[in-house]
């Protein structure tokens, strides 16, 4: 490892360790930063955002995730005050946002459809917000190179746009948006263009700079993984409404929803109907495990006879080729259907009676196994009930 990269990840060590106490929102005393209030948005008779309250505080890394059309650039737009809302209220520290026009706002946003000047280079373009907002040019030049560097763009400072790629381009348009250090710096897929390696070197260089600079990030990513990487917490939006918002951790491990669960993540889902009660935990009968299921916990509305799914992450799923003693719940027996091989992990698809498959992933601690598990061997999945989440929505 070079030195910077050691320097580098020693930074994002440190992050975590800053953040592991970050929390705002479960503070009750807390006063949120950003708040949208019973917001709604229609574009003649379509409706892009739908009832939808939010709060996020200052220093937030908050993430909007959702599929394409869910109306998350239509909420950041809203915020930034390039779309005003049909009804509803959006206050930034306590001031209504309402009527005020975008320049006037501390929030400043990068697009998805990026606009960099043409006919100005690299440095050119990432210097433009702060000589309009009259900088000493000591300082102008001090943050273009400090973004530069940071966008890893310093060889290309004199090249126009057109000479870039689209990658470096993308990059660019970042480095601009992160040179005024707006109080709220909205992003929309900012990472967008970038190849793998330099996406994830860049997600933790935003972490950083986010927490060094003291700002409030707004980001919209269609890449669950980043969400989870980056977020202090993650808004899940469904339609113009948001379903859930909670740190990645919850909403991984406690989706509110099959489609929560459905969205981050892989996942299996076993239909059944709650049965007795037992200990915080409920007896499900499902027809893929004619054993029966034993799952713990449960929200509003679990009660004996409610038709419920069970939600599975396929690492919390074990793999037998012996049989379970009788009696044992939480057991599918099916045979392996296909295996996939990822070097770290390796994910088992494995076929039921009833012709569904579930999939199974086991981490490859060991480098040699005794029996291996291959094609076609019968194998019982089992979990444990705390494994299961039950899901009634
Ligand atoms: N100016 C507009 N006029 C009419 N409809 C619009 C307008 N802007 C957005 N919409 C519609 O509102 C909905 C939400 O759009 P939005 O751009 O917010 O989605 P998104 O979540 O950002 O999607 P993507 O991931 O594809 O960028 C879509 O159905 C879109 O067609
Ligand atoms: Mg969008």
């Amino acid at each position: 490892m070079t030195a910077a990269a050691e320097g580098r990840k020693r930074d994002t060590l440190a992050i975590g360790a800053v953040r592991r106490n970050f929390a705002p929102w479960a503070d009750p005393a807390a006063v949120p930063l950003i708040r949208f209030e019973k917001v709604t948005k229609r574009f003649g008779e379509a409706t892009a955002v739908e009832d939808l309250s939010l709060d996020i505080y200052e220093r937030e890394f908050f993430c909007l995730l959702g599929p394409s059309g869910c109306g998350k650039t239509t909420l950041m737009r809203i915020l930034a005050g390039f779309e005003e809302p049909t009804s509803g209220r959006v206050t930034l520290a306590g001031r209504d946002l309402i009527g005020v026009p975008p320049y006037r706002r501390p929030a400043n946003m990068m697009f998805q459809s990026y606009a960099l000047f043409p006919h100005m280079s690299v440095e050119k373009n990432i210097a433009f917000g702060l000589e309009q907002e009259k900088l000493p040019k000591g300082e102008i030049a001090a943050r273009v190179a400090e973004m530069l560097r940071l966008v890893q763009l310093e060889p290309f400072a004199r090249r126009r746009p057109d000479q870039l790629s689209g990658g470096q381009r993308q990059r660019v348009a970042l480095a601009r948006a992160l040179a005024k250090r707006p109080k709220v710096l909205l992003l929309d897929e900012p990472l967008d263009a970038l190849d793998k390696k330099l996406r994830e070197e860049t997600q933790f260089e935003l972490m950083d700079l986010q927490v060094k600079l003291g700002m409030t990030f707004l980001v919209v990513t269609h890449d669950q993984e980043e969400a989870m990487t980056m977020a202090d917490r993650i808004a899940v939006m469904d339609r113009g409404r948001i379903v859930q918002v909670a740190t990645p951790g919850e909403i991984y491990e406690q989706p509110a929803t099959r489609y929560v669960a459905e969205f981050i993540g892989d996942v299996n889902i076993l239909e059944g109907r709650i049965g007795q009660g037992e200990g915080g935990r409920w007896h499900i009968a499902a027809p893929e495990a004619p054993r029966g299921l034993l799952v713990d916990g449960g929200g509003d509305g679990v009660a004996p006879g409610r038709q419920v799914a069970v939600a599975l992450r396929p690492e919390k799923l074990r793999l037998l080729q012996d049989e379970p003693a009788p009696g044992t719940p939480n057991v599918l027996a099916g045979e392996v259907w296909d295996i996939g091989y990822l070097g770290d992990w390796t994910i088992y698809l494995v076929k039921l009676a009833s012709g569904r498959t579930i999939r199974v992933s086991r981490a490859n601690a060991t480098r040699f196994v005794e029996r291996p598990i291959t094609w076609e061997d019968k194998v019982f999945v089992t979990f444990a009930p705390e494994a299961g989440v039950i899901l009634t929505r």
